[in-house]
């Protein structure tokens, strides 16, 4: 871990209860940043004050546009900006087009992609009055591949990547850089809560590194690219999938 790679950020992290996001809140801690902690479910709170005062909970549903203004205006008002936003908040169910309902649908589009574009949209002017700011979405390996069964959460996962790219062209000239971290099989509760054990099974059997992703190490990713040594980094979309992709 790069000491103090953060120092002073002020970051946003989504979905930061649990997973991906937890570990993103500890090492972002870790690496000097102040960090707004939000997720839907409160558990996040009892993490936050594990982190001291460089961290606060909020709760907060990433597809309601209101609790985004409360987000925004709580991290003003408890650290002073925003430079860092990891739209990481996501949903996950299994199920092929034919068995996709309209709930199921929308239950995905919801969270994973109009939470990530409500994110974008709502911290846009005060990055803007900034000159300067990163925005790293959480996209996934079946948001640039072909993996069956999965549809509506796929399709959310590939507009995630659309959404970075438009973004990243219309915000570079305002010092705003917008990146994806895709991550592929990685040990968290959306994984075993998911997924069969059979299919946990059969993608052990097709990741070239051997073995399942940390949380850590997406983590890791997700620094590099909040962090100024990725200052020429923009529109990217960083597959971390031991070789899957
Ligand atoms: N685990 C994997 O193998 C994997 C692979 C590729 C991509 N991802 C992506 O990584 C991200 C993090 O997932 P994870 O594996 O840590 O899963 P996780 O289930 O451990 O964490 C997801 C978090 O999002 C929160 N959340 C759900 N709906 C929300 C809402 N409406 N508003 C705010 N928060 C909400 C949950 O409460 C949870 O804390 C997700 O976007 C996921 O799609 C995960």
């Amino acid at each position: 871990m790069v000491e103090e790679a953060l120092a002073g950020k002020v970051a946003i992290i989504t979905g930061a209860s649990s997973g991906q996001g937890a570990a993103e809140a500890k090492m972002f801690v870790a690496q000097g940043a102040k960090v707004v902690l939000t997720d839907i479910n409160p558990s996040g709170q009892a993490l936050a004050e594990t982190l001291g005062s460089n961290a606060v909970f909020i709760e907060h549903d990433v597809s309601d546009l209101t609790s985004w203004e409360q987000v925004t205006s709580a991290a003003v008002d408890a650290f002073g900006t925003i430079d860092v936003l990891v739209n990481n908040a996501g949903v996950h169910r299994p199920g092929t087009i034919e068995v996709t309902d309209l709930e199921m649908w929308d239950f995905h589009y919801r969270v994973n992609q109009l939470g990530c574009f409500l994110g974008m949209r709502a911290v846009l002017g005060i990055m803007k009055a900034a000159g300067k700011g990163s925005i790293i979405n959480i996209s996934s390996g079946a948001g640039q591949d072909n993996i069956p069964g999965y549809f509506a959460y796929a399709t959310t996962k590939w507009a995630v990547c659309g959404m970075t790219k438009l973004a990243s062209s219309e915000l570079a000239p305002l010092g705003i850089r917008v990146n994806a971290v895709l991550p592929g099989i990685i040990d968290t509760p959306m994984l075993h809560g998911t997924n069969t054990a059979e299919r946990i099974a059969f993608y052990d059997t097709i990741i070239p590194l051997g073995r399942r992703g940390t949380p850590d190490e997406i983590a890791a990713a997700v620094s590099f690219l909040a962090s100024d040594a990725a200052s020429y980094v923009t529109g990217a979309q960083l597959l971390v999938d031991g070789g899957i992709g």
